[in-house]
């Protein structure tokens, strides 16, 4: 596992936070270098706090992985500075030099433009901070004083790092359905949200990646606006106990059942070669808390065993309940 991206299959929410905190305990992550910006939130419990970080790399459970923020991230200073602060990282997080700014303006325009009404934005700003970069006048992270004592050049701190064969984690955030080229156009984020985007946001090339896992939760969520194939009602939602209030901005997700059709092409798009399995005690009542795969129901199992042959690629991690621990670890 030396060079891993991590990728959200559906319309983000998929539970990448909790995946990439258990990786980064269990496997002692190195370097996890988080990309996309502000707008996504990845929810992570430890030592019984609750964190839904914007900015910070979800890998800071473990205290010595080096936590980067790559050239392709829109930077929000005063969430970053709340964030380093509360996950106490001070001393190891990096951002890139290059990364852009985004400013107080970006989040008036987001709420005020009306090319971007209906689609539901989180209102951050993070797509017109990403149209002020592409007309050439973002203000860099080189360019905020308070910022100076973490720059760094976070592409050549990944490269060295992977060529010296440690444990490295690009943060691929958001899902695949919000990608700016593969997801649902005009309902989606201002950026794409693949693999390869990751890794050109963390500044890595694609020969140096071994593993692209995808996370993908046991029903589909999505917030804001836009298609979401086998939508159920918000009442039948809560019967099922799938109603969800997003992390980043408290509103409520729509849901649906998942998509053996959407799972497919979200490992093509990514060239995934493993899967994580989110939220199973959800789906299947049974399951909860359980934490080794003959501790599941059969219904659960045989979910699975359909997931795996339909994509063709193994599910190596099985979340069956909100704890860290709450895993089944099928690598061992
Ligand atoms: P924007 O990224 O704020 O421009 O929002 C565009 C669309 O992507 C809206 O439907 C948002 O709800 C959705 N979106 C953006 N970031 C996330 C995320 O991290 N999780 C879930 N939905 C998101
Ligand atoms: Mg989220």
């Amino acid at each position: 596992m030396p060079c891993t991206v991590i990728i959200g299959a559906f319309w983000g929410d998929e539970g990448k936070g909790k995946i990439i905190s258990y990786l980064a305990l269990k496997d002692k992550i190195d370097v996890c270098v988080r990309t996309g910006s502000v707008n996504a939130a990845h929810t992570v419990w430890f030592e019984g706090k609750r964190y839904a970080l914007h900015m910070v790399p979800a890998a800071f459970v473990y205290e010595k992985c080096r936590l980067l923020i790559g050239a392709g991230v829109n930077v929000h200073v005063a969430k970053f500075f709340e964030e380093v602060k509360a996950t106490k990282v001070e001393n190891r997080i990096g951002v890139d030099f290059q990364a852009s700014i985004i400013e107080e303006k970006h989040s008036a325009q987001d709420k005020t433009s009306s090319h971007l009404k209906g689609i539901g934005t989180t209102g951050w700003g993070v797509g017109p901070a990403i149209e002020e970069r592409v007309r050439r006048t973002a203000i860099l992270a080189k360019d905020i004083p308070e910022l100076r004592p973490y720059l760094t050049d976070v592409a050549t701190e990944t490269n060295i790092a992977i060529d010296a064969g440690k444990k490295v984690l690009l943060e691929g955030t958001q899902g695949y359905m919000l990608s700016l080229f593969y997801g649902t156009y005009p309902y989606v984020t201002g950026r794409d949200t693949s693999a390869s985007a990751v890794c050109s946001e963390a500044g890595v090339g694609p020969t140096k990646v071994d593993e692209v896992l995808l996370v993908f939760k046991t029903f589909m969520t999505r917030v804001g606006a836009g298609p979401l194939p086998g939508e159920i009602t918000e009442e039948e939602a809560v019967k099922r106990g799938w109603f969800e209030v997003a992390a980043g901005t408290g509103r409520k997700r729509r849901s649906a059942p998942f998509s053996f059709e959407i799972a497919k092409k979200a490992v093509m798009i990514n060239g995934a070669t493993q899967a994580a399995l989110t939220k199973l005690d959800a789906v299947y009542p049974k399951c909860k808390g359980a934490r080794t795969y003959d501790a599941l129901s059969l219904e659960a199992k045989e979910f699975i065993k359909e997931v795996e042959v339909q994509t063709g690629i193994p599910v190596v991690l099985v979340g069956t309940g909100p704890d860290a621990l709450d895993i089944i670890d099928r690598r061992c």
